[in-house]
């Protein structure tokens, strides 16, 4: 099945100030996607900016598929201005899945590492510990859909407006400290310095540890090269090994 369509911006708006969510509808068929992978999409009307974009796929319902973004820079901005009824360009869906988890497991997003987890998540409804960590509670978005399909949420902001004061992962090996029982396995989406610090909290502990990167690309199709990352057996692409790797392959 084809991993190239044209889709039409079904419903675009902000769910909070930085970020915004994007719901689009293929207009063919396209392979189903599973949760942890991702799409390029068109970042703009015109060829400027010419690169598409990777977004982790956030919702799948109803032949809809939906997208959680954080403003950032020139892409995301331009990616903000389509409207409804616009026509975008998407590939996907790319990369390898989440694996299934077995039982209850453990649940890390970072900022909006949420946008890739909660279709895990959602998958497992009343099965995931969520520690959810932001800068602030106006960017901890989606908070409800969150709380719907998490068994619990422990929440930890910088400057202390939701949950504790501090760094997420501070949150959780207090609790993996805790654990006399057999870990659960844990799932991971955010920004590189909270999976190296997660990384530090589980390097002694006998625990599978799945990680979702967001590293730049720039093909998003395996032909470039751009988002290879060091592992123990060798460079793999993010785009096309991953973005779902496991924690102790990864040379940090
Ligand atoms: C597999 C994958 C899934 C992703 N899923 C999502 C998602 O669901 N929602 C979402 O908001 N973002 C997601 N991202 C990140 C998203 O692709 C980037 O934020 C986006 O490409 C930035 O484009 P830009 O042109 O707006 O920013 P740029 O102008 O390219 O950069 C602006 C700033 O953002 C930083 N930045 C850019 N790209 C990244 C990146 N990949 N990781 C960390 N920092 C970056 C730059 O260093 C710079 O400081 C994902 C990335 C990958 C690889
Ligand atoms: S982005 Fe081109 S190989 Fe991964």
């Amino acid at each position: 099945m084809p991993r190239y369509c044209n889709a039409v911006v079904d419903e675009h708006g902000f769910v909070s100030r930085h970020f915004k969510l994007l719901r689009l509808r293929p207009l063919s068929e396209m392979q189903e996607p599973k949760a942890g992978q991702f799409y390029m999409l068109q970042a703009g009307a015109t060829s400027d900016p010419l690169l598409k974009r990777p977004f982790s796929l956030f919702k799948r319902e109803d032949g809809t598929l939906s997208f959680l973004y954080r403003i950032r820079g020139k892409g995301t901005q331009s990616l903000a201005r389509f409207r409804q009824g616009d026509s975008i360009r998407v590939i996907g869906p790319l990369g390898n899945r989440y694996p299934v988890p077995q039982g209850d497991f453990i649940a890390v997003a970072g900022g909006i590492g949420i946008a890739s987890l909660l279709s895990l998540l959602e998958g497992y409804p009343g099965r995931a510990h969520l520690f959810h960590g932001a800068r602030s509670a106006e960017e901890l978005v989606m908070g409800e859909e969150v709380k719907r399909v998490a068994k619990e949420v422990i929440i930890a902001t910088d400057d202390g407006s939701a949950g504790m004061r501090g760094v997420v992962t501070d949150l959780l090996a207090v609790r993996l400290g805790m654990t006399t029982e057999p870990l659960l396995p844990i799932y991971a989406c955010g920004p590189t310095p909270m999976l190296r610090e997660l990384h530090r909290v589980v390097a002694d502990k006998e625990v599978r540890c799945h990680v979702s990167l967001e590293e730049h690309m720039a093909c998003g199709v395996g032909a470039c090269l751009g988002c290879v990352v060091k592992t123990t057996s060798g460079y793999r692409r993010v785009c096309k090994e991953g973005p779902v790797f496991d924690m102790k392959e990864l040379a940090w």
